[in-house]
């Protein structure tokens, strides 16, 4: 049986691939204070705001294109049964192949009713109006989570967390819960391993930090991980 390797991903992942992540200029997302665009307070203040600000970063996702480090992470399922738990909303893993994929923090491809999420549309790249409506009469939502709000997704992560051979932690400042607290469910022999080039928050488990950027990183980690040749 192969080995498991749970991901969990942030932001850093996709830098490479010119999306910019959230706290690397100066808690500007943007150049729009990620309070401002990242709340549900903030849907409620200016829905109409929000509503552009998701179509600028979906516009944007469609010219970006996976980078090495998402492709290596999907070409690891030869070797690995590989769960990626991203805080991303981007789809740039599943565009690079990988095939288990949890978005913790919702899809930008994807739109829901602002009254709950239990329908979700997919929209594509489109650009939403605002105004529209939903099959329940709510105006449409970009299907984010964000702060403030439930994560769904958290107890299916915890669930794969707790059968991890191996952790990495890439790309991610491990500032935002629950996602930064996901890796205390691993199990005892889990190995850690961190791939970013900066200082995270602390890790409270020993951990192996290979500081790279995501492309470089996996690359590194691979050839660690990996007998020779493969
Ligand atoms: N490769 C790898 N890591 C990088 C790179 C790179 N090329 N460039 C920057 N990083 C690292 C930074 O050093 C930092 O540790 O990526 C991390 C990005 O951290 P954040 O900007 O805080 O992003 P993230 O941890 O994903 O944010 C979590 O916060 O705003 C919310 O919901 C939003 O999902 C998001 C959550």
């Amino acid at each position: 049986m192969k080995a498991k390797l749970v991901v969990l991903s942030g932001a850093g992942i996709s830098a490479e691939s010119g999306i910019r992540t959230f706290r690397d200029s100066d808690g500007l997302w943007e150049n729009y204070r990620v309070e401002d665009v990242a709340s549900i307070d903030g849907w409620y203040r200016d829905p109409e705001m929000m509503t552009r600000f998701y179509n600028e970063r979906r516009a944007q996702l469609e010219h970006c294109q996976p980078n090495a480090a998402h492709v290596i992470l999907a070409d690891l399922e030869v070797f690995f049964n590989v769960v990626i738990i991203t805080q991303n909303v981007d789809n740039l893993h599943e565009r690079a192949g990988s095939k288990q994929v949890i978005h913790l923090h919702g899809e930008l491809t994807k739109a829901c009713s602002e009254h709950g999420k239990k329908q979700v549309h997919d929209i594509g790249y489109r650009a939403m109006k605002y105004g529209e409506r939903g099959a329940d009469g709510a105006l449409l939502r970009p299907f984010i989570v964000w702060f403030g709000e439930d994560v769904p997704m958290l107890a299916v992560a915890i669930e794969e967390m707790q059968t991890a051979d191996h952790v990495l932690i890439i790309g991610t400042s491990l500032n935002v819960y629950p996602a930064a607290s996901l890796y205390h469910y691993a199990p005892k022999h889990a190995q850690l391993w961190m791939i970013d080039p900066n200082d995270t928050q602390p890790v409270q488990r020993p951990i192996t930090h290979i500081r790279a950027k995501a492309t470089e990183g996996m690359k590194q980690w691979k050839n660690l991980v990996l007998p020779d040749n493969l």
